[in-house]
């Protein structure tokens, strides 16, 4: 087992009492088979030397009590098993959906959104093996064995002898053959599930580049291939395991031969009477009952390890923001943001993404941020909003560190509209609500007005309640865009931070846009984050990102009187 297992079953802790409980059902099940047996060869045994039936009573009452006994037995040892297993899988899934609830957006760029799934989905539910199949069945047997091996001592003490070493085989050296055999390939079908979902993921989202480009076929074979590679997996998983089971039937045989030899040869010394040699054999063969689950337990474990893995993956990529273990109080309005000699960047060892800004949001400041693609435009805006910690230099609002505060504290007042906003599927007036679930009518009209998105709602024969599809599929870019906008109107933050708001639109649109944009905004805080250049004239001041650096800033009239990158921009 290897340590992801481990951790991932320490977290099954609070479960210890149920699980040992599932434990002793199961040992407890699997001892009532093998008595039965036992008892039945010495029951046939000692009936066949037609002694008076009283001599038979505790026999035949011990077989129906043994036989009801492990059915209830069996019926308990289910019921506690699986309550405990789910029990834990219910807190491992939560506890995996928080992590990534703190890692998204900024720190899933190293993930599939599919395999995302894959490791949410089944990776998570291929960890109830873990405690189904994979811990339970080696106590129960251990426990059991070790009970009947002991029983079998005062029969015969070299039969109990042959017995454990043939079970320590079956249960021990078998099922960790089992294991080897399985484990590359177990590791490897877990990956292949990953990929198989991401790409399947992949070719549907995608679906109208792949068509339009001609690319379907290649996807679909792809996909094939992808799938082609699991079952490969699978069916090397598969056949180690019928390896491990064909062992297992092998030593039961030769230990039961071998408890034979021994107890007819103690028969014929007169140390062992005919009717115990009966109770004997058979209890030997029934022993096997105990660890014929194991191999495929060795397996299943190779499996969940390999899972286990993925889901620790998740688990430890490092957060991209540190949430305080006591946080601030909320924010009060109104609000002052400023970096001073800020840095940012995605990965520890990564470049930078942004280097040294200093920038300053005070009340009824509107900024604008331009540059070029790659600038570290979109990353100053995940900074404030605290997806994305800054390395180096400070980000105070309300002259206390940003990180001081609960994430959603400071998204309570920072806000605005990222630059590729999601349209969820559902009606033009639920995705504007989405930013103020209890806006009136009048609120939804006048952000939308500001937005400039009216005339297009009223335009619509289903008006407001249009659906929009499934990622606003049946909006145009623009249309988008501006949905977006108006939702981040209407949210209202202290500090609007806008991205490209205006992206997606012809000039004049664009144009207009940002002229009602600055209309609307005039005593608000604001940071634009733009390539549109017109109308900059109204913002207070223009900062100019090159490379992540600022390479010249002020106000329009400023800079547009000197030859400097902003004139080139504009050029
Ligand atoms: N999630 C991410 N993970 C890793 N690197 C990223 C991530 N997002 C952006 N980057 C990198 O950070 C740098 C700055 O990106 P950013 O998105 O801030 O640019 P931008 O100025 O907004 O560009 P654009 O005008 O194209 O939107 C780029 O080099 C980009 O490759
Ligand atoms: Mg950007």
């Amino acid at each position: 087992m290897t340590t992801p297992s481990v951790r991932l079953l320490a977290y099954a802790r609070p479960m210890r009492g149920r699980l040992a409980l599932a434990a002793l059902a199961g040992a407890g099940t699997t001892l009532a088979g093998i008595a039965l047996l036992g008892t039945s060869g010495f029951l046939l045994a000692r009936a066949a030397e037609h002694p008076s039936v009283t001599a038979l009573t505790v026999a035949v009452v011990a077989v129906r009590a043994l036989g009801i006994g492990r059915g209830v037995l069996r019926y308990a040892e289910r019921l506690v098993s699986h309550d405990a297993a789910f029990r834990v899988l219910g807190d491992l899934r939560v506890r995996v959906y928080r992590r990534l609830e703190r890692l998204a957006p900024a720190g899933l760029g190293r993930f599939r959104s599919g395999d995302l799934l894959a490791r949410l989905v089944s990776d998570v539910d291929a960890t109830q093996d873990l405690f189904l199949r994979g811990v339970l069945p080696p106590v129960a047997a251990a426990l059991a064995g070790g009970a009947t091996v002991a029983a079998c001592a005062f029969l015969l003490a070299p039969a109990a002898g042959v017995l454990a070493v043939g079970l320590l085989v079956a249960g021990v050296v078998v099922p960790w053959t089992t294991a080897v055999l399985a484990r590359r390939a177990a590791h490897r079908a877990s990956a292949a599930r990953g990929t198989l979902s991401a790409r399947t993921v992949d070719v549907f989202t995608g679906v109208a580049d792949l068509t339009a480009f001609g690319a379907q076929d290649r996807a679909l074979a792809a996909l094939d291939a992808a799938e082609a590679d699991l079952a490969a997996h699978t069916r090397r998983n598969a056949f180690a395991q019928a390896v491990g089971a064909g062992l297992a039937v092998l030593t039961s045989g030769a230990t039961v031969w071998g408890v034979l030899v021994l107890g007819v040869a103690a028969v014929e010394d007169g140390t062992l009477g005919r009717v115990p040699l009966a109770a004997l054999a058979l209890t030997a063969l029934a022993a096997f009952e105990a660890v014929a689950p194991l191999p495929a337990a060795a397996a299943r474990l190779a499996e969940t390890a390999a899972a286990a893995r993925r889901i620790t993956g998740v688990l430890d990529t490092p957060e991209p923001v540190r949430e305080p273990v006591l946080p601030l109080p909320a924010p009060e309005r109104p609000v002052t943001l400023r970096l001073r000699g800020m840095s940012a960047r995605y990965a520890a060892d990564g470049p930078w993404a942004i280097r040294d800004l200093d920038l300053d949001l005070t009340p009824g400041r509107r900024v604008a941020l331009v540059g070029a693609s790659g600038a570290g435009k979109s990353t100053v805006a995940a900074v404030l909003l605290r997806f994305l910690d800054a390395e180096r230099g400070s980000v105070t609002l309300n002259g206390r560190d940003l990180a001081d505060y609960a994430s959603d504290d400071v998204r309570a007042v920072v806000g605005g509209c990222p630059q590729d906003p999601h349209v969820f599927d559902s009606t033009v007036r639920e995705n504007l609500r989405l930013a103020h679930p209890t806006a009136t009518d009048d609120d939804l009209r006048r952000a939308a007005a500001d937005a400039r998105l009216l005339p297009w709602i009223e335009s619509l024969p289903q008006g407001w309640d249009t659906p929009v599809g499934a990622h606003g599929a049946r909006m145009s870019g623009g249309e988008r865009q501006r949905l977006a906008l108006a939702r981040a109107l209407l949210a209202d933050p202290a500090v609007l931070v806008l991205d490209e708001p205006t992206a997606h639109l012809d000039p004049a649109a664009r144009t207009a846009l940002t002229a009602d944009l600055l209309r609307a905004t005039r005593d608000r805080t604001v940071l634009l984050i733009t390539h549109d250049l017109t109308g900059l004239d109204q913002v207070d001041e223009i900062v100019v990102l090159d490379r992540g650096r600022v390479v010249q800033h002020g106000p329009h009239d400023a800079l547009d009187r000197h030859d400097g990158p902003y004139l080139h921009l504009t050029r």
